[in-house]
C-alpha cells in the first residue's frame, strides 16, 4: 500500500520522505489555509520533496473554471495530480485531463456508486473519505470493501486512495482490504511505529548494555 501524507506542512513532508515513508502527498483548500502558505508556491515546494503524485485541488465548481485552474496547476511540476470534486463537472474535468495524460484524484467520494463513476471517467485515484463517513454514522471501511469489489469485478485501473484517515486502525483495515493508497496526517503515519513492547525491549537492552560497561 502506498503512503501519501495528507498535509501541506513541508517540514513534516521532508521528515517522512527521509524515513522512506512517503509515496506522495495530498492537499486540499483547508490544508493550504492551515499552512498559511501561498498555494502555488507551497505546491511547487512539495513537488520537489517527492517524486510521487502531489494532489492540488481546484476551487471552481464549473467545468470551464476547473479546466482553467488545472491548466495553471499542472504547469507547476510533472508530478502534480489535479484534484476535482465528485460532481458531474468534476467528472467531465477528470475525463478531459486524464485523456490528455494528466493525473486526476476525484475527491469527496462517499458512495460506491460515486466511485464507479470516477472509474468510468478515467480517474487515476478516487478518494473515499472514511473518517467523515464514520463521523456521520456510516461504516467507512464497508465503503472501501464495496469499491474494491466493484473495481476488481471490472478490472478498473483507478486506484483506491483511502482518505480522511484518522487513526492507525483505519490504515490496518484499509491494507487488509487491499486499498492501493492511503493518505493520512503525518502524526497517524508516525503512530504506526508505536508498540509498547518495542519501547520496553529498547529499555531492557539499554539497561543491560549499560551494565556491560562497554561503549561503541
Ligand atoms: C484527502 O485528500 C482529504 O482531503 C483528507 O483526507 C480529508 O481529511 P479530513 O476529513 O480529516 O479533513
Amino acid at each position: 500500500m502506498k503512503f501519501f501524507a495528507d498535509t501541506a506542512d513541508t517540514a513534516e513532508i521532508r521528515d517522512l520522505a527521509e524515513a522512506g515513508l512517503l509515496d506522495g502527498v495530498t492537499t486540499n483548500p483547508s490544508l493550504i489555509m492551515k499552512s498559511g502558505c501561498d498555494f502555488i508556491e507551497v505546491t511547487k515546494e512539495i513537488c520537489g520533496l517527492t517524486s510521487g503524485p502531489v494532489s492540488a485541488e481546484v476551487v471552481s465548481l464549473d467545468h470551464a473554471g476547473m479546466m482553467r485552474e488545472a491548466e495553471k496547476l499542472r504547469k507547476i511540476a510533472d508530478n502534480v495530480c489535479i484534484k476535482v470534486p465528485l460532481t458531474i463537472d468534476g467528472l467531465k474535468t477528470c475525463r478531459a485531463l486524464t485523456s490528455d495524460g494528466t493525473m486526476v484524484n476525484v475527491t469527496l467520494c462517499f458512495s460506491a456508486n460515486q466511485a464507479l463513476l470516477a472509474a468510468k471517467a478515467g480517474a487515476t485515484f478516487v478518494s473515499p473519505f472514511v473518517g467523515r463517513h464514520d463521523d456521520n454514522g456510516f461504516d467507512g471501511m464497508e465503503l472501501i470493501r464495496d469499491i474494491r469489489l466493484i473495481y476488481d469485478n471490472y478490472a478498473f485501473a483507478t486506484e483506491i486512495l483511502v482518505a480522511s484517515v484518522r487513526h492507525t486502525i483505519h490504515v490496518l483495515e484499509a491494507a487488509k482490504i487491499g486499498a492501493d493508497v492511503m493518505t493520512a496526517p503525518p502524526a497517524v503515519i508516525k503512530a504506526l511505529v508505536k508498540h509498547v513492547l518495542t519501547d520496553k525491549g529498547i529499555e531492557g537492552f539499554m539497561a543491560d548494555w549499560a551494565k556491560t560497561g562497554q561503549s561503541l
